[in-house]
C-alpha cells in the first residue's frame, strides 16, 4: 500500500440480494465486477426452501453472468417452519453453504419464514452436526416492540437461547446494526460471526431522518443512533475477525423506494468497496480493510481466499444519481456524493 493505491485480495459479499429475471440481469454484474464470491439471500417470492430451487436459483445467476466473469454465487437455504433436517442434509449434498432464519414478517418477502424457532430444533440439530452456518435476521417482529429496539430484544429473547441449546452452532448475526450486537458477537464463542453493511458504517438515523426522509437510505434493520454507528465502525476496524463484509445490497427500483410506503433495502453493489474504503479511510483504518472484506468471512466459513486482487485509487468521485433497473431506474446509496477512492481494475487471475 502507499497513499495513493491499496491492492487486496479480490473481496467476497457475505450477505447481497440480487432477485431474479429481469432485475438480477441489471444488478449481478456489477457486484461480480469487485466480489469473487457473494452470499446469496433466498428471500425470493416464492423463497428458496429446497435443494432444486438453489441449483435453479444457481444456474440462473450463472447465466446472467457477464461471459468473462468468474463470479460464485455461494446458495442459501430459506428457513421455514416446515424445513426438516433432511432438507438440510439435501442442501449440503448440493452445495448450499448456508440456511437463513428470517423471522416471519420481518422484511421484505419473509412470510414464509419462522414462526416458532423451538419447531426449527431438529433441523438446528442437525444444521449444527454437520457444520451448516445459520444466517440470522436479528429481530423480533412483535407489534408492540419499538422497530429500533427490534435487533437488541431478539438477542435477549432469541439468540441467547439458541447459542445456549447449540454451542457449537456457527451462527453468522447479519447486517448488525447495534452496540449489543457488537458486544453479543466479541462476547461469544468462535462460532458467532456478523457481517456489517456499508450503510449502517456510513449512516445513522439522523441521515435518514432530518431535514426530510431519505427513502434510500431506509433498510432493515433500520438505521441506529449514532453512538450505535460508533460502535460498528469500532468493530469492522477492529481487526477482530469475527467481523466481516456482507453489503446487504438490496435492490428495489427507485418508484418503490420514493413511495408513500417505500421498500426497505440499500442498493450499494454498484461501489460496495468504495463504500467500505470511504468509512475505513474516514477512521485511518486503511490497512484493516482487506482482512474486514477479504479474508475473514471466507475463513468463517472455511473457503479458501481468492486469488485474484482488486486495486483501489485514492481519487474523488461522484456517486451516479442512478442506474438503469427494469424499465426504470434505481438509486444507489450515497447518490450524487463524492467517494475518496475508486475501483481501478480487477485482476483476472488463473482459476
Ligand atoms: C432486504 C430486501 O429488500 O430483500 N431489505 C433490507 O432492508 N435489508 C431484506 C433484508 O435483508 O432484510
Ligand atoms: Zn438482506
Amino acid at each position: 500500500m502507499n497513499n495513493k493505491t491499496l491492492t487486496l485480495i479480490k473481496p467476497d459479499d457475505w450477505h447481497l440480494h440480487v432477485r431474479s429475471g429481469a432485475a438480477l440481469k441489471s444488478v449481478i454484474g456489477m457486484t461480480a465486477a469487485q466480489m469473487g464470491r457473494a452470499i446469496i439471500m433466498p428471500n425470493l417470492n416464492p423463497p428458496v426452501t429446497n435443494a432444486a430451487q438453489a441449483n435453479a436459483y444457481r444456474e440462473e445467476i450463472l447465466s446472467a453472468l457477464p461471459k468473462d466473469s468468474t463470479f460464485t454465487p455461494l446458495m442459501v437455504l430459506y428457513l421455514t417452519d416446515n424445513t426438516t433436517p433432511k432438507d438440510i442434509q439435501e442442501a449440503i449434498d448440493n452445495n448450499v453453504v448456508a440456511a437463513k432464519l428470517y423471522p416471519a414478517g420481518a422484511t421484505t418477502n419473509s412470510d414464509s419464514g419462522v414462526t416458532n424457532i423451538a419447531k426449527l430444533y431438529p433441523t438446528l440439530e442437525n444444521m449444527q452436526k454437520l457444520g451448516m452456518p445459520l444466517l440470522v435476521h436479528g429481530e423480533v417482529t412483535r407489534n408492540e416492540v419499538d422497530i429500533f429496539d427490534r435487533e437488541a430484544v431478539f438477542i435477549d429473547e432469541v439468540l441467547n437461547q439458541v447459542v445456549s441449546d447449540f454451542p457449537e452452532l456457527k451462527i453468522v448475526f447479519e447486517h448488525i446494526t447495534t452496540k449489543n450486537a457488537v458486544d453479543f458477537v466479541c462476547e461469544s464463542s468462535n462460532n458467532i460471526a456478523a457481517t456489517i453493511t456499508p450503510q449502517h458504517l456510513l449512516n445513522n438515523r439522523n441521515d435518514m431522518l432530518v431535514g426530510g426522509i431519505k427513502p434510500h437510505t431506509y433498510c432493515l434493520p433500520v438505521l441506529k443512533r449514532a453512538e450505535h454507528q460508533t460502535a460498528l465502525i469500532d468493530a469492522a476496524i477492529s481487526g477482530n475477525a469475527k467481523f466481516f463484509l456482507g453489503t446487504d445490497s438490496a435492490p428495489h427500483a427507485k418508484h418503490d423506494k420514493e413511495s408513500a410506503c417505500g421498500c426497505a433495502g440499500v442498493f450499494s453493489a454498484s461501489h460496495a468497496i468504495e463504500l467500505y474504503a470511504q468509512a475505513f479511510d474516514k477512521a485511518g483504518a486503511m490497512d484493516k480493510l482487506e482482512g474486514f472484506a477479504s479474508k475473514f468471512g471466507a475463513d468463517f466459513y472455511h473457503l479458501p481466499r481468492n486469488t485474484q486482487t482488486i486495486t483501489l485509487k485514492k481519487q474523488d468521485w461522484a456517486v451516479p444519481a442512478s442506474y438503469p433497473f427494469l424499465d426504470g431506474n434505481i438509486v444507489p446509496f450515497m447518490t450524487t456524493k463524492i467517494l475518496g477512492w475508486k475501483l481501478a481494475h480487477t485482476q483476472h487471475g488463473k482459476e
